[in-house]
């Protein structure tokens, strides 16, 4: 593996560190702050405003006009699109230096981050396109009534998102509320508000109205959670850990808020013997290892189908001690940092954990250099369904590899999990595929492929993975409210 210290590429400029409310840079009411880092050093890069419940309510305010009387709520439909299309245009057009703060903030590769970045533009256009198209019905009812719906926003939606893939989060968040005419306070996560900040800059740029769109800056327990309790936020969206979104929606009960939750998951990828060999093991290397194994998705439970496990352990190994980890700037970089020191510590104590309960430690499990939270790609072997490393999500390079004989005795054990966001399957027989694909519980399957996520695909979890979907059409239901009008028709 390469050297983690080489020489640094330039530091990305970091314009905004205030809060935004209501198309303004504003200073939190009691002065509160927080340091962010550069995962790649452990370096402190700025220091950033902490929003208290105060300002969360200034935020609120500023959505309920917004939403209730401002120019948004009476805009066409076509023109709330027109917006978006321009603020994905100014995206594009800051693509680079996006990229390069997502990178420097979060610790993706530069490559990673500006495959975000078009993740991001595609969504703002796609859900851009929706903002006219979200139709109601009209229903043949009995009498003589019109009977028809109206698709109505929901209203002040509150957005909490995660660190893992921050400008591609809010673009998931942000497209289809806009599309629907909702309005937003946003907490991005407190380990990587740059590049949030960054954008809603180019929201005002774009001419965005006041109140549309507001960045409330700070921690989940304090930030978070004025969100989550304020009577007048209509509905939570939120990506991150299950325990959180258990408090979230404890708390969203007091005022009976909507949510929609996206909460990780310990997927499985499912090798048989007769796949092609060479794109399963590059599948499964990419399905683990894909931005250090922070994704929700990552492929962590790895069935490899007997009679080929240990060639199959062997050739990933190989693959794995040849990543090069180093500086997320660096183009050559294929691995870059995990995003903090309590991830860092989280994941070396599965490793630990893996050992102590007898899995095989077959490659990697240390910490990568001696600054930074780098952790090598690593391998477990001979793990058992019912160990730590195979039940929890460890978000991190790490994956458990488990033997198995038939589809049969797979998928039931593919199944025992309390999640089920997605599952991979590996083969050249398309009966063993789409059965593997009909019985795995999961959001999203994938066939001779891995991580295959696009904005025009509905996007969630069964089971403790979440509840509703992003992307795709039905995302739209999320963010809209049917209102049934009944008319009666001449007189009786
Ligand atoms: P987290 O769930 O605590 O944080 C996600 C977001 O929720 C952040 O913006 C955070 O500030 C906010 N938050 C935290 N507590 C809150 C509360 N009480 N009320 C309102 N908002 C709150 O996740 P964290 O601590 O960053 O990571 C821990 C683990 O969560 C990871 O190791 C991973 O297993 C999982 N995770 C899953 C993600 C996914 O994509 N599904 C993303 C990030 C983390
Ligand atoms: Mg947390």
């Amino acid at each position: 593996m390469a050297q983690a210290v080489m020489a640094r590429p330039k530091a990305p400029l970091i314009r905004h560190t205030k809060l935004l409310i209501n198309n303004e840079w504003v200073e939190p009411a009691d002065g509160g702050s927080f340091e962010t880092y550069n995962p790649a050093t452990g370096e402190s890069i700025a220091e950033v405003a902490a929003a208290s419940a105060k300002d969360v309510d200034r935020a609120v305010k500023a959505a309920r006009r917004a939403v209730e009387e401002g120019p948004w709520s009476t805009m066409d439909a076509a023109d709330r699109g027109r917006l978006m299309y321009r603020l994905a245009d100014l995206i594009e057009r800051e693509a680079a230096e996006l990229a390069a703060l997502e990178s420097y903030n979060c610790g993706k590769t530069i490559t990673d981050s500006k495959g975000d970045l078009e993740g991001v533009v595609n969504t703002l256009r796609y859900y851009a396109g929706w903002a006219d198209k979200v139709e109601g019905r009209t229903i043949p009812v009995r009498g003589s009534f019109l009977s028809y719906t109206l698709r109505r926003p929901v209203g002040v939606i509150g957005q909490i998102i995660p660190w893992n893939f921050p400008l591609l989060m809010l673009a998931w968040k942000w497209g289809p509320a806009l599309a629907c005419g909702n309005t937003i306070v946003m907490k991005p996560a407190e380990q990587t508000p740059l590049t949030a900040l960054r954008v809603g800059a180019l929201a005002i740029e774009a001419g965005f109205p006041p109140g549309v769109v507001n960045l409330v800056n700070g921690f989940g327990e304090t930030t978070g959670a004025a969100i989550v309790a304020h009577a007048d936020v209509d509905k939570i969206a939120f990506t991150g850990h299950v325990d959180t979104a258990k408090i979230i929606q404890r708390q969203a009960a007091e005022t009976l808020k909507r949510t929609t939750f996206e909460l990780g998951g310990k997927s499985p990828n499912v090798i048989f013997a007769d796949c092609d060999l060479d794109e399963a093991v590059a599948g499964a290397f990419h399905a683990i290892y894909f931005h250090g194994g922070q994704c929700c998705t990552a492929g962590s439970r790895l069935f490899v189908e007997q009679s080929i496990k240990d060639e199959f352990v062997e050739r990933l190994a190989a693959k794995a001690v040849q990543r090069k980890l180093g500086d997320p700037l660096d183009p050559a970089t294929e691995q870059g940092p995990q995003v903090s020191q309590e991830q860092l510590d989280k994941i070396l104590g599965y490793v630990e954990l893996g050992e102590k309960q007898g899995a095989k430690r077959v490659v990697g499990g240390d910490r990568f250099g001696d600054r930074g939270f780098y952790v090598e790609p690593t391998i477990f072997d001979d793990v058992k369904d019912d160990m730590a490393i195979a039940r929890d999500e460890i978000f991190g390079p790490v994956v458990s590899v488990l033997p198995f004989r038939d589809l049969d005795e797979v998928v039931p054990r593919a199944n025992d999990t309390k999640y089920g966001l997605a599952a991979a399957v590996w083969t050249k027989n398309i009966d063993k595929a789409h059965l593997f694909a009909e019985k795995v519980k999961a959001g999203t399957v994938w066939v001779n492929c891995y991580h295959v996520v696009d904005t025009n695909t509905p996007f969630g979890g069964f089971k403790m993975s979440g509840q509703g979907r992003e992307n795709g059409e039905a995302a739209l239901e999320h963010y809209s409210e049917i209102k049934t009008v009944t008319v009666k028709l001449g007189s009786s």
